[in-house]
């Protein structure tokens, strides 16, 4: 590990300075150094997520680093045992996507007494103490709520009528959830025509997406706009309004946020009216950070992803090259 493997380095160089007549180059560590990186993903919920965890591991290995992956299940006692496994185990550095926000202190300040820094990846968590982490590596999910509104609002631009929408809200707690909800309320709330007539908790995943919908079918016949705060629980939606004989994208519209593989095909289709791109093809940037932290150089506090929208039209474009 790049701890021990420094220290011998750092030995050897100065022991060979130690003999020169000065002007020695200190050399910080040769080429092979390995890194062993920690990380604790959320789970397996969602598309974004297996595209996000595939990016964290391909990259880990053409960067050379070793990477101790552990899948928390969408639980944050679990994210947590795997934190406090890895420090002690004396990993190089910590990554992780948090599940929820807050309730990370106690195990950070851990992490940092143990002198084991952390990045966040993907989520932010609430601490009020941003020593806690080196940097934050994701999307701005206030954006993209807002991203959503705005499509809404120039959709309906010249009605008067009411518009009655529904919303899948993410995990419970997550930023994602907060964020994207808070983004969009900012956007359409500015118009009363607007009513937000049913707004529940579908986890990010596509089966209770459905589950969800159908709930709301049931009980509020007047949908007209669904938002979705991701594609999966759009996508169960969908199949929950073909279920009450509805026409999703013409019946009830539809906006999501991530445009992966299987919601980009339903936007051509005519099945989802608009996405919100959430990339999660984090790995890269991770690994770079990760060296940079581990060199001791300064490093952005936030890294914001850079993220586009789509409607239907563009979908039909970029459908075949997409990545994930
Ligand atoms: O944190 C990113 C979100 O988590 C994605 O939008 C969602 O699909 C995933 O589960």
């Amino acid at each position: 590990m790049l701890k021990r493997i420094s220290a011998l380095v750092l030995a050897a160089v100065l022991t060979a300075s130690c003999g020169s007549e000065g002007g020695t180059t200190a050399t910080t560590g040769s080429g092979d150094d390995t890194i062993t990186m920690g990380f604790s993903q959320v789970g397996a919920e969602s598309g974004w997520r297996t595209a996000n965890t595939k990016s964290v591991q391909d990259s880990a290995k053409n960067a050379g680093v070793t990477l101790k992956f552990s899948d928390a299940q969408q639980k944050q006692e679990n994210q947590i045992k795997a934190i406090r496994s890895f420090i002690q185990q004396k990993v190089d550095i910590i990554a992780f996507s948090p599940v929820v926000e807050s309730g990370w202190d106690t195990v950070l300040q851990e992490a940092k007494r143990a002198n084991i820094p952390v990045i966040l990846t993907d989520r932010a968590v609430d601490s009020a103490d941003t020593t806690l982490y080196k940097t934050f590596l994701g999307s701005d999910f206030v954006e993209e709520g807002k991203k959503a509104g705005q499509w809404l609002v120039e959709e309906y631009k010249s009605s008067t009528d009411p518009v009655n929408v529904v919303e899948l809200q993410g995990t419970t707690g997550s930023a994602p959830a907060n964020d994207r909800k808070a983004g969009f309320l900012e956007v359409v709330g500015a118009d009363p025509k607007f009513k937000i007539i049913a707004s529940q908790t579908g986890d990010f995943t596509r089966a209770k997406g459905k589950e969800v919908m159908e709930a709301f079918l049931k009980s509020n016949p007047d949908i007209d706009v669904l938002y979705a705060h991701n594609d999966d629980m759009g996508l169960g939606a969908i199949e929950a309004i073909e279920g009450a004989g509805k026409v999703p994208g013409k019946d009830i519209k539809i906006i999501t946020v991530d445009a992966v593989k299987d919601g980009m095909q339903a936007l051509a289709d005519g099945k989802i009216n608009f996405i919100v791109e959430c990339s999660p093809l984090l790995g890269p940037q991770l690994m770079d950070l990760a060296k940079k932290v581990l060199k001791g150089e300064q490093v952005p506090t936030r890294v914001v992803t850079e993220e586009t929208t789509f409607t239907q039209e563009q979908a039909k474009e970029v459908l075949s090259t997409r990545q994930y």
